[in-house]
């Protein structure tokens, strides 16, 4: 995802990209997303990381507007907002000063439920985050492909990428297991697997972090919001889903489906709504979220190897942060200022 909104960006500049996929685009990580796009909540208000998600959120009508026409192809998205909730009095005041710093109401429970009738009787309030979005990322990661096709984007797919050439402090372009393409200009937008490539300056810290999600399928959805507790998230779908997620796991690339990780994400879906424990059983999965020590994505350009770039470690925001970090590494690569102080980024920090 992260890798094609560059390519589209630049592409619709005038560019000439070639991205290096080692699965097909629009897999991986993105086709394992849920796409709940929810800005708020984790990282202080007044931080740089909190106004980038923000205005990634913002572009994504924008975004989807130029990529659906590109790509001839539809995406769900929809903003009902979320309702996150409490079970007791400790996660409630958790939610309350969540709030209260991005100047958002918590409802009593009456007043959650008048929203959303199918909530448990067992939860004691809910924080309101009335602008959270949902996307259907597998639809959104095939339409980014098509659209990247017709701005004549060439996919090297099933390809790994292993090495950055250089010749000295200048980028020359990326050996892959099968052969080599050279660039003057480099992007690293690896994901979980941005740790594997070769001859960089330093060692990224990238990490995989397993994500167990499953879907049900309901009659008719029980609920219309993205709904949030401690223990899972809940994701509405136009086709009467509703996808659950997710674990946190770091188990290096093990991609299992765990009986313990399945019951937990049905027994806490379930107590979230208790109406779902009629729902089908539709799918389950996993994904690797690329994970970084700070939790904080790595974005900027190299500050000794001319032409290299990095775009990866998005962890849990890769869909939400992906028309921004399109716009603001197509910015870095044309040398414009980007919209963003990026320093709190850098890859400096692990240097
Ligand atoms: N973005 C949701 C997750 O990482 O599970």
């Amino acid at each position: 995802m992260i890798g094609c909104a560059i390519a589209f960006e630049l592409a619709g500049r005038g560019r000439s990209v070639t991205v290096i996929e080692r699965d097909q685009p629009g897999r991986a990580a993105t086709w394992a997303a849920a796409g709940m796009l929810s800005p708020l909540g984790e990282t202080p208000p007044d931080s740089t990381f909190a106004a980038l998600a923000a205005a990634s959120l913002n572009a994504y009508p924008g975004f989807l507007t130029d990529l659906t026409r590109d790509a001839a192809s539809g995406v769900e998205f929809n903003a009902p907002g979320k309702l996150e909730v409490a079970f007791d009095e400790a996660e409630a005041a958790h939610l309350r000063s969540i709030c209260q710093a991005n100047r958002l109401s918590f409802m009593p429970a009456s007043a959650a439920r008048a929203l959303e009738a199918e909530l448990s009787d067992d939860i004691v309030g809910a924080a309101h985050f009335p602008a959270d979005a949902l996307v259907d990322p597998r639809a959104l990661g095939y339409a980014l492909w098509k659209a990247c096709l017709k701005r004549e984007v060439v996919f090297r797919a099933g390809v790994s990428a292993r090495a950055v050439l250089r010749d000295g402090n200048v980028v020359t372009g990326v050996a892959t297991d099968s052969d080599v393409a050279k660039a003057s200009v480099v992007v690293i937008a690896a994901g979980a697997w941005s740790a594997d490539i070769e001859a960089l300056p330093v060692k990224l810290p990238v990490v995989p972090v397993r994500g167990q999600m499953l879907a049900l399928q309901c009659a008719t959805l029980p609920f219309q919001r993205l709904l949030q507790s401690r223990r899972c998230y809940l994701i509405p779908r136009a086709d009467g889903r509703v996808l659950v997620g997710a674990t946190m796991e770091r188990v290096g690339f093990d991609s299992s489906t765990t009986a313990a990780g399945i019951q937990g994400l049905l027994a806490a879906a379930i107590q979230l709504v208790p109406a779902l424990a009629n729902a089908a059983l539709a799918e389950y999965w996993t994904g690797f979220r690329p994970g970084t020590l700070d939790d904080l994505p790595i974005l900027g350009a190299d500050s000794e190897v001319s032409g290299l770039y990095y775009a990866t470690g998005h962890y849990r925001n890769g869909i939400l942060l992906a028309p921004i970090t399109g716009r603001i590494i197509a910015d870095l690569i044309e040398q414009h200022v980007p919209p963003f102080p990026l320093h709190e980024f850098s890859v400096e920090r692990f240097r």
